[in-house]
């Protein structure tokens, strides 16, 4: 780690801004999976026993920079509250009167959640007038939001920059201790398996991935973007129109730099992902009223054979629609598959972690990240701006 943390930090009665991905799925205006707040809390209870003011930010949604009431993180301030066994104020505004007053009232030991950064216009374009409103209610930096570090945001770039100390959480030491493995000395074969509904952004990051794998194993929705430039017919299943050229180009560069692609031989098919009149498919094709909705038997033969012999695996994405039931049984096996095997195993993404918690299949790997495209950034190596900007170790 090239960074400061928070132990280069002495923050006895200071105010600490920390920055905190509590982008969390809410139910019913309630958290419906609190991993990504448990995942801060090392980094905050060892703030709050060296006597600092808490005051903790994150986004929620991608609001586009007005208030949207259903991505307030209001219900995330109460189950803070919880986890943290303490009260947890919350301020209807990350900046402004209402966010000075309430950051005015704070003593040592007391928590203050700010609503979503994303209500604000300049966050997304990392806004150097608005990292400085932020920058006004605090003495020191802290971020620990690993899974935001992908984006120059204003609370996650322009403000590391202008409210020094800024320094690293231990949540992001830990994810970037954790990754690095990866990058450094990756013990080979080094396989990576992607899957997941967005593709957008991954598919991108292939690219670099190439240059690091030995193996890349791709189902889900990924998949068939894949195969359908490769000229395979696939039926009703989303495909990335905008991407063909870039899949076929991945697919020649896969093949130039002798990387083992492996893509799904059948399926398992129905009309709809609401539908149970599931099939397996003969062959790759998939009739054309019907779409893939999970990678079939004879691919999860393939692709458990690839993980096993694996030195490092590296997964991201679920292999089918998993949170039904006839579509589960390619991402739970390879889960388990992956699980099973001696290698060093990292999964990335809230998708496969939330198939990891609904399988019960969570303990087992060697790390699970919070971050879904940090992590693949990370690892495709590319620079994080969230962690570039915190201040550098010293040599
Ligand atoms: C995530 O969920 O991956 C992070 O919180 C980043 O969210 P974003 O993709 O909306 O920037």
């Amino acid at each position: 780690m090239r960074k400061k943390t928070i132990r280069d930090l002495d923050p006895a009665g200071k105010c600490v801004f920390v920055r905190v991905d509590f982008n969390v799925p809410l139910r019913e205006g309630s958290v419906a999976d609190d991993r990504r707040v448990r995942a801060a809390l090392p980094t905050l209870n060892h703030l709050l026993a060296a006597g600092a003011r808490l005051v903790c930010a994150s986004h929620l949604g991608r609001p586009g920079g007005q208030p949207v009431p259903e991505l307030t993180l209001r219900p995330v301030a109460d189950r803070l509250s919880r986890c943290l066994d303490r009260p947890v104020s919350f301020a209807t505004r990350s900046v402004g009167p209402e966010a000075r007053r309430a950051v005015g009232g704070l003593s040592p030991g007391d928590v203050l959640l700010l609503e979503n950064v994303r209500f604000e216009k300049g966050e997304k374009s990392n806004d150097v007038q608005l990292a400085l409103e932020f920058a006004s209610l605090a003495d020191a930096y802290v971020n620990d939001a690993f899974g935001a570090a992908h984006r120059a945001h204003a609370s996650t770039e322009a403000l590391a920059r202008q409210l020094r100390p800024a320094v690293a959480g231990l949540l992001m030491e830990k994810e970037v201790v954790s990754l690095s493995r990866l990058l450094d000395t990756p013990r080979r074969p080094y396989v990576a398996v992607l899957g997941g509904a967005k593709i957008a952004g991954k598919i991108d990051l292939i690219e670099n991935l190439l240059g690091r794998v030995d193996s890349l194993v791709v189902g889900g929705a990924m998949a068939h973007t894949f195969l359908h430039a490769r000229g395979v017919e696939v039926g009703q299943s989303r495909v990335d129109e905008e991407r063909l050229d870039l899949a076929r180009r991945l697919l020649r560069t896969a093949e130039e730099r002798g990387v083992n692609l492996t893509l799904p031989v059948d399926h398992v098919t129905a009309r709809s992902l609401d539908a149970t009149d599931t099939e397996i498919t003969d062959g790759v094709a998939i009739p054309a009223d019907r779409l893939g909705g999970d990678i079939g038997p004879r691919t999860v033969e393939r692709f458990i054979e690839v993980v096993s012999g694996a030195g490092t695996v590296l997964w991201n994405g679920p292999l089918g629609a998993f949170e039904h039931e006839p579509f589960a049984r390619g991402t739970r096996e390879l889960a388990g598959a992956i699980r099973a095997s001696s290698a060093y195993t990292v999964v990335g993404g809230g998708d496969s972690a939330a198939a990891l918690h609904q399988f019960d299949l969570e303990d087992g790997f060697d790390h699970i990240s919070t971050g879904g495209g940090a992590c693949l950034q990370f690892l495709s190596g590319r620079p994080l701006p969230g962690l570039d900007a915190l201040d550098n170790a010293e040599a």
